[in-house]
């Protein structure tokens, strides 16, 4: 695996760019392309839900439509280094769909072999495994289904919150491993209502997460770099927090809402953390290279964090001897919450309906668009 710095250093460099400017049209002819799709293998899985189409094997469902056009569609989900497959097509794809559940990642280095690329589409919502700089630069465009499993994530993190604060996994093991003892679990159970929640970031999800906790009679705090509009405040019931700093000592849970930028990667380092109340709960579905990943694991251990779960990492997939697989009271999953089947089928919809525009030369819906013309979507920038 690589060193934590190694890792901290990969996830800043999809942040830096060197490559000289140059464009590419977006709509340069209306010959076949080369559309190259990213996915996570299903294996024996594949077969067992017939609206499984976010694997490798499901394509998002759209091979027979594409290719009854005359276009070329390969799909893989070996993305990563030198000899993988993905690199083999990088000369002369035309098309690029990733995923953020299986991240190819795309560098400055593979953006320049790619002559023949215009368009990079992310099948979800997060397009931080792109090098957004280097795409502005080479005036490729950048979009993601926006919206398209919010609702996913959303009741996700509540599910992560529950399970943390009722110290719901020790009481699992114990089911599993043939054991029974009350106490080892009862210790550190608590209520959720009555606490404090602040999430960090209340863009699509963090609203949704915030009107799903709203019935709990919690006490619920936002931070963001936008305060909502007084009305939709009160009708969730969440208080504004201009200054990060001063939200975080308050929270008994804390949830990561916002997206992985130049910003916001690595923010919750060691100093970060030591600002938050001793015996904390994150939940972070945002994106792993928010976190410092050795501070996190520290916090576990010295119990300074009591519980983290969420279902990022980096790199992705996680590496065997990833700490976090082994830090204390962790409540972690592989990268599953945006890709329940319902999702699944609301972002190959959205792919599919871009690519139709695509073809026929038209303009994306606004929200979808990262990286526009040399200009990435404003809290990118
Ligand atoms: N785990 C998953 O399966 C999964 C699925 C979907 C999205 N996500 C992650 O969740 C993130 C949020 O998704 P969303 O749909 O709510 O996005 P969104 O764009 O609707 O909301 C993001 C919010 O973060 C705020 N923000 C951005 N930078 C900030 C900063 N530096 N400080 C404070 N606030 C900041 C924005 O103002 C916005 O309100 C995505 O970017 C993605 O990384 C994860």
């Amino acid at each position: 695996m690589a060193t934590r710095k190694a890792a901290v250093l990969g996830a800043q460099n999809l942040f830096r760019s060197s490559s000289p400017p140059f464009t590419r049209n977006l709509h340069a002819s209306s010959e076949s392309k080369k559309i190259v799709g990213v996915f996570y293998k299903a294996n024996e899985y594949a077969s067992m839900n017939p609206n499984f189409v976010g694997c490798a094997e499901g394509a998002l469902g759209i091979r027979e439509w594409l290719e009854s056009q005359g276009h070329q569609y390969i799909v893989t989900d070996d993305k990563d280094g030198p000899n993988s497959e993905l690199e083999k097509h990088i000369p002369d794809l035309h098309v690029l769909i990733s995923t953020p559940f299986h991240p190819a990642y795309v560098t400055a280095e593979r953006i320049k072999k790619a002559k023949n690329l215009q368009l990079l589409l992310t099948a979800g919502i997060g397009s931080d495994h792109i090098d957004l700089k280097a795409a502005a630069a080479a005036g490729l465009t950048v979009a993601e289904v926006t919206g398209s499993n919010v609702v996913s994530v959303a009741e996700d993190e509540l599910m992560r919150i529950l399970i943390l604060v009722r110290n719901f996994v020790p009481g699992y093991n114990q089911v599993i491993n043939g054991d029974w003892n009350v106490a080892a679990i009862a210790h550190r159970a608590y209520d959720l209502e009555g606490k404090t929640v602040g999430t960090v970031g209340a863009g699509r999800i963090g609203k949704l997460l915030l009107q799903r906790l709203k019935p709990f009679n919690c006490n619920l705090l936002y931070h963001d770099r936008l305060k909502m509009d007084s009305d939709l405040e009160s009708q969730i019931g969440a208080k504004f927090e201009e200054d990060l700093d001063a939200m975080l000592p308050k929270c008994d849970i804390i949830v990561i809402n916002m997206p992985l930028t130049e910003k916001t990667v690595g923010m919750f380092n060691k100093e970060k953390i030591a600002k938050l109340k001793k015996g904390v709960l994150i939940v972070n579905n945002a994106r792993g290279a928010i976190m410092d990943t050795q501070a996190v694991a520290d916090a576990c251990s010295s119990g300074h964090i009591a519980g983290y779960s969420g279902d990022v990492w980096f790199p992705q997939p996680a590496p065997k001897d990833h700490p976090w697989r082994y830090m204390p009271n962790q409540a972690m999953t592989p990268h599953i919450s945006g890709t329940t089947i319902d999702a699944q089928l609301r972002y190959a919809a959205g792919v599919k309906d871009m690519l139709d525009r695509y073809f026929k030369g038209e303009d994306f819906p606004a929200q979808h668009y990262i990286v526009k013309e040399g200009e990435l979507a404003s809290q990118y920038r």
